[in-house]
């Protein structure tokens, strides 16, 4: 071991040569005083703390403040340690807010890791041993708790809380990513909401909506935003500018309570599909908010789920299903409904009964 000399100072407990002065140990040579790694290694590793500390982070990553706990030492105490073994090479660290975490470098090398492994050894026959492991026992299970413990505050209300990062968008995306590539018919489509998230996804998105402005703002949109596969049709969805049988889905998203004649969109709905194709529809629930001719241009105010489901069986459709899927928390608490029909595989059924 160097010992400091008069022209020597210590750095974190390392013996180091102040620039420009000889240590009497190497007169005239101050290449020797180059400290090799291993030594350099060697050195951080010759005190029982800094063992203890390998030895703790052989087992997990630990924050100062955690290992403050478990070895019961001062924070600078700590801190000079851990600099003096994250210099060597021995330690990685890592930012989190205001706190840093440590953890053994894995991917120093052979050296490395035989001087971990000894030092694991030596703090394994210190005395403080036992109470360490005990101690990190405790910090890491408190950890496990305190992640636990707003959970199971807010469980049973959770999906009703704000969770950062959680939205509808977000899980709108993800399920789209359960889609086949498929073919799709937006009818009602206004500027196209939905119609880019599908086309996000879909082979082809074709939406209708009979305003000329929405036509013209969603197909800018699109071009815009690059979705080649988007399509913007003018039209009537009672009668849209589809070729019959080309598509393997008809959404039908608020919109048929627009619809003059919504028995008469269906049936079109039905025509554009192939064979084995699916509707879905988002509506409301039939209500009573009179004012929604106004304020919206509702021409209906949603639909009692027996009417929709008669007009579906009408069209011809099979495997009706309707629910009610939300409902929301300000007056006049529209309620939404989702149908789900399917035209039957094979060749179009006798004309349907009007
Ligand atoms: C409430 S918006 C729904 C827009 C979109 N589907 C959504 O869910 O965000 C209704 C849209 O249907 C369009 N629309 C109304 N009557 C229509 C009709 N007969 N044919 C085609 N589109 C119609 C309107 O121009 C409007 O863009």
């Amino acid at each position: 071991m160097v010992l400091p000399t008069r022209g020597a100072f210590r750095t974190r407990g390392i013996a180091r040569t102040r620039p420009g002065s000889r240590s009497r140990l190497d007169p005239g040579n101050p290449r020797r005083n180059v400290v090799s790694p291993i030594l350099k290694s060697l050195r951080a590793l010759a005190d029982p703390t800094r063992l203890r500390i390998v030895s703790l982070l052989e087992r997990a990553e630990l924050s100062v403040n955690e290992l403050q706990e478990i070895t019961r030492l001062g924070q600078s105490r700590i801190s000079t340690h851990l600099g003096l073994l994250s210099e060597t090479g021995l330690l990685l660290s890592r930012r989190d807010g205001k706190r840093t975490f440590y953890r053994l470098n894995r991917a120093a090398g052979t050296t490395a890791t035989e001087f971990t492994r000894l030092a694991i050894r030596g703090a394994a026959e210190l005395p403080e041993h036992e109470g360490d492991a005990v101690n990190l026992r405790r910090v890491l299970a408190r950890r496990e708790e305190q992640a636990q413990v707003y959970f199971n505050q807010v469980a049973g209300r959770f999906d009703r809380s704000y969770g950062p990062g959680r939205s509808w968008q977000a899980f709108g995306h993800l399920l789209l990513r359960m889609l086949p590539p498929l073919t799709v018919a937006d009818l009602g489509s206004g500027e196209g909401l939905l119609a880019e998230l599908l086309a996000r996804r879909c082979r082809k998105v074709i939406a209708v909506d009979n305003s000329e402005k929405m036509v013209e703002f969603g197909a800018r949109k699109a071009r815009k935003n690059g979705l080649k596969n988007l399509e913007f049709r003018q039209g009537d969805l009672q009668s849209p500018p589809i070729e019959p049988e080309s598509v393997d889905v008809v959404v039908l998203s608020q919109s048929l309570h627009h619809a003059g004649d919504p028995a008469q969109a269906l049936r079109a709905a039905f025509a554009v599909l192939k064979p084995g194709g699916q509707l879905l529809l988002l509506d409301l629930v039939k209500h009573s908010f009179d004012k929604a001719h106004e304020l919206y241009g509702d021409r209906w105010l949603g639909f009692p789920e027996s009417d929709l489901h008669r007009w579906l069986e009408m069209a011809g459709f099979r495997s009706i299903e309707i629910s009610v899927v939300a409902r929301e928390e300000q007056e006049p608490h529209f309620e939404t409904l989702l149908a789900a029909a399917e035209r039957p595989p094979g060749p179009r059924p006798e004309a349907p009964a009007r």
